[in-house]
């Protein structure tokens, strides 16, 4: 590998500017050297203002590009599997935003052309790039709290359309619903923390604020029970009706200790005047979008040195199954046993 990794950014809405923004501003020893979006205007106004020499609006075109080293796939969730398929193929190293693939029938192929052709992947889950939950790893490795034996996490999103920084509706529809997009971040943020594999999921959810979701039978607020297979349990809340912002946080009670992160709002500005208002913030907390420059620069550095990334395709693969779970115990009112031996299989590779 050169000194710089040369990579192309396939689509380029609101997670793909984010990342194509963190490359030019923070990226070390990086080159955007392609942009892809169907829309044509998107992807030339976007080549003109930051400068990239290649524009396409096809994604065949930059994965094929000889001078591309790695791909960003920040495209809607459909089309992961047949855009991390073709990367792979053509030898580009990847970095796919969540989730890995809308299903789990589309996981095998896509694991297969990651493997046979030998490239690193990475999957943006982005809170293992938080300064507070890195932190949190490092306590708990170093043995702080003893062992992992309960998880509480939460993600608490802006409520639909309600506000500027809100999610749309068009978004919503087309999101594959709140377990696999919303839920999914805590799926990964609690294998990561507490060290094991989920093994049995139990859920439950309704529609609180937002009768609209009925029409594509999605929820806005879901709880979720999760047992590890390290004996622990634990609980996550998962709710697109914050009034206040959007907002996650955990804590881990261990044998001889506990760690809390009760939000990732505190580096906001919080303004609780006589009228009882406050800030609603950005669209991210400041923390989570450090949170994705970190993220994007480690997998940089992941390629540059030939190394796995920190949260690999395996990762994305536990997660989404655990969200699939989840979906299906919502819909069973069951608890769902994952599939043993694929749990196995991944708790094996587990960083
Ligand atoms: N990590 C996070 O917190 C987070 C947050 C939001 C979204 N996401 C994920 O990021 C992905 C994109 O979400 P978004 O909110 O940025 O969506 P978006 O709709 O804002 O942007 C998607 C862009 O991809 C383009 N596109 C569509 N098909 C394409 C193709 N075949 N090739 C190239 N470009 C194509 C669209 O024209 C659009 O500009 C989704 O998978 C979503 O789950 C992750």
């Amino acid at each position: 590998m050169s000194k710089a990794v040369r990579v192309a950014v396939l689509g380029l809405g609101r997670l793909g500017t984010i990342h194509l923004e963190n490359l030019i501003e923070t990226g070390k020893n990086v080159v955007v050297q392609h942009i892809v979006d169907p829309i044509e205007t998107l992807a030339k106004e976007k080549a003109e203002k930051y400068g990239i020499p290649s524009w396409s609006t096809d994604p065949k075109v930059a994965c094929m590009d000889p001078n591309v080293d790695a791909v960003i796939i920040t495209t809607p969730t459909q089309t992961h599997a047949e855009l991390v398929t073709l990367a792979a193929q053509n030898k580009k190293h990847i970095f796919v935003e969540k989730p890995i693939t809308n299903s789990l029938e589309e996981v095998d192929e896509v694991l297969k052309a990651i493997n046979e052709n030998n490239v690193l992947c990475q999957v943006g889950f982005m809170r293992r790039f938080h300064p507070k939950f890195m932190q949190a790893k490092q306590q708990i490795v170093a043995g702080k709290i003893g062992k992992p034996v309960y998880f509480k996490g939460f993600t608490r999103d802006n409520p639909p359309d309600k506000y500027p920084i809100s999610p749309k509706s068009d978004f919503l529809v087309k999101s594959g619903g709140i377990f696999r997009d919303l839920a999914i971040h805590d799926f990964d943020l609690a294998r990561f923390l507490m060290g094991s594999d989920v093994v049995s999921v139990r859920s439950s959810g309704k529609i609180v604020m937002n009768p609209s979701m009925a029409a594509y039978g999605d929820i806005d607020q879901a709880s979720i029970y999760l047992e590890f297979a390290s004996g622990a349990v634990g609980d996550i809340e998962s709710s697109r009706n914050s009034p206040y912002g959007f907002d996650s946080g955990c804590e881990i009670i261990g044998t001889e200790g506990a760690i809390q992160i009760p939000t990732i709002r505190d580096q906001e500005l919080t303004v609780l005047d006589i009228k009882g208002t406050h800030d609603l913030g950005t669209i991210f907390p400041s923390s989570l979008s450090q949170a994705f420059a970190t993220e994007i620069n480690a997998f940089i550095q992941a390629v540059l040195e030939g190394k796995a990334t920190l949260c690999t395709e395996h990762d994305g693969v536990a997660a989404l199954q655990i969200a699939v779970a989840a979906d299906k115990s919502f819909k069973t009112n069951a608890q769902i046993e994952l599939d043993k031996e694929t749990v196995m299989n991944l708790r094996n590779k587990m960083v």
